[in-house]
């Protein structure tokens, strides 16, 4: 197979760097040197299928730790992306494709397929930071209401069909300590017996950054989420690592997780992770507000502080 080299070499390395984690993290990393070599199965099997070739190239940053891949490849002339992961995540193309189907600017899906694990196919898009660095505060609050603006249109928008989002409910309980953790609801996506590959760290593991709100605050915040009165389709991961620009300047968006949960969430995130950077939180939420009408600004600062603490 062309190119076989350099991939075992991405392959191996990957794997070598998630088998160092699991076995000095503890617990919170049990199982992920299984998932990331049923991933590198996939990927290898996927490069031979898809008749990708060189030079194929790892994108992920190197020093981070993922139990999926992020390839670069070329099909022909023609320079695309791969990306395997070692499990079912069928949220992310779906939510994609449904989000280009509406005219959102997205990166489009070539051809994906969701069964042990999910792989998406994409053609390389040149893409460029939304904002250059160093950060004004000027200029972050005016990309807040440029992408604030973006997700409101995609919160009207109803729910991708043939799709299972798992709640944003979930992925703040999966990041709660064990103590703090509400009851799991029979049959949701974080309780593992409703999914024997689910994630088996949650409802078990220590918060990631350990939690210092009281209980009572948590748990509003985390009703709040569960309201299924007003739940929308959500990217559910909004960072500046996940909102691009392509070269004509317009905003894109990559990496969705696509939760479903109410709009507040998606500003929240995003608030919570410039308010770490030190940008004034409500000045952000304002901001976020210019953007999207609609959200409820109390339940925005409730969420952004929330996430800021976990
Ligand atoms: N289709 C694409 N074309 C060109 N570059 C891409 C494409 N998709 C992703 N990238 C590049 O790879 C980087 C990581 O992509 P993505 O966010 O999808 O991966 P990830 O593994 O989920 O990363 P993270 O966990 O950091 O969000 C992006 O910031 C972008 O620079
Ligand atoms: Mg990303």
């Amino acid at each position: 197979m062309p190119g076989e080299l350099g991939l075992l070499r991405i392959l191996a390395q990957r794997i070598g760097a998630v088998d160092e984690r699991e076995r000095c993290g503890g617990a919170r990393f049990a199982g992920e040197g299984i998932t990331v070599r049923r991933a590198a199965r996939a990927a290898l099997a996927l490069i031979d299928s898809l008749r990708l070739a060189d030079p194929i190239e790892d994108l992920l940053p190197a020093d981070k730790v993922k139990t999926h891949f992020l390839l670069s490849a070329h099909a022909g002339a023609r320079r695309c992306v791969l990306k395997v992961y070692g499990s079912p995540r069928p949220a992310e193309a779906a939510v994609l494709r449904w989000w280009a189907q509406h005219a959102l600017n997205v990166v489009p899906v070539e051809a994906h397929a969701d069964d042990d694990v999910s792989w998406l196919l994409m053609p390389f898009v040149p893409l460029r930071h939304a904002l250059a660095q160093p950060f004004r505060e000027r200029e972050v609050l005016s990309l807040t209401r440029e992408v604030a603006g973006l997700m409101a249109r995609a919160h009207t928008l109803a729910l991708p069909p043939a799709v299972a989002l798992s709640r944003s409910s979930d992925a703040l309980h999966a990041r709660q300590p064990a103590t703090r953790q509400q009851p799991m609801r029979p049959g949701s996506r974080a309780d593992p017996r409703a999914d024997p590959r689910a994630d088996p760290r949650a409802g078990s593991r220590e918060g990631l950054h350990g939690g210092v709100l009281g209980g009572a605050f948590a748990e509003a915040a985390a009703r709040a989420l569960d309201t299924d009165a007003s739940a929308v389709c959500l990217h559910g991961d909004l960072s500046m690592d996940n909102v691009k620009r392509t070269g004509d300047g317009h905003l894109i968006l990559i990496d969705p997780c696509g939760y479903l949960g109410p709009a507040e969430f998606d500003g929240a995130r995003w608030i919570a992770r410039w308010a770490q950077r030190g940008i004034e939180a409500r000045a952000l939420a304002a901001a976020w507000q210019d953007g999207e009408q609609d959200v409820d600004p109390r339940l925005l600062l409730r969420l952004a502080a929330e996430e800021s603490m976990l």
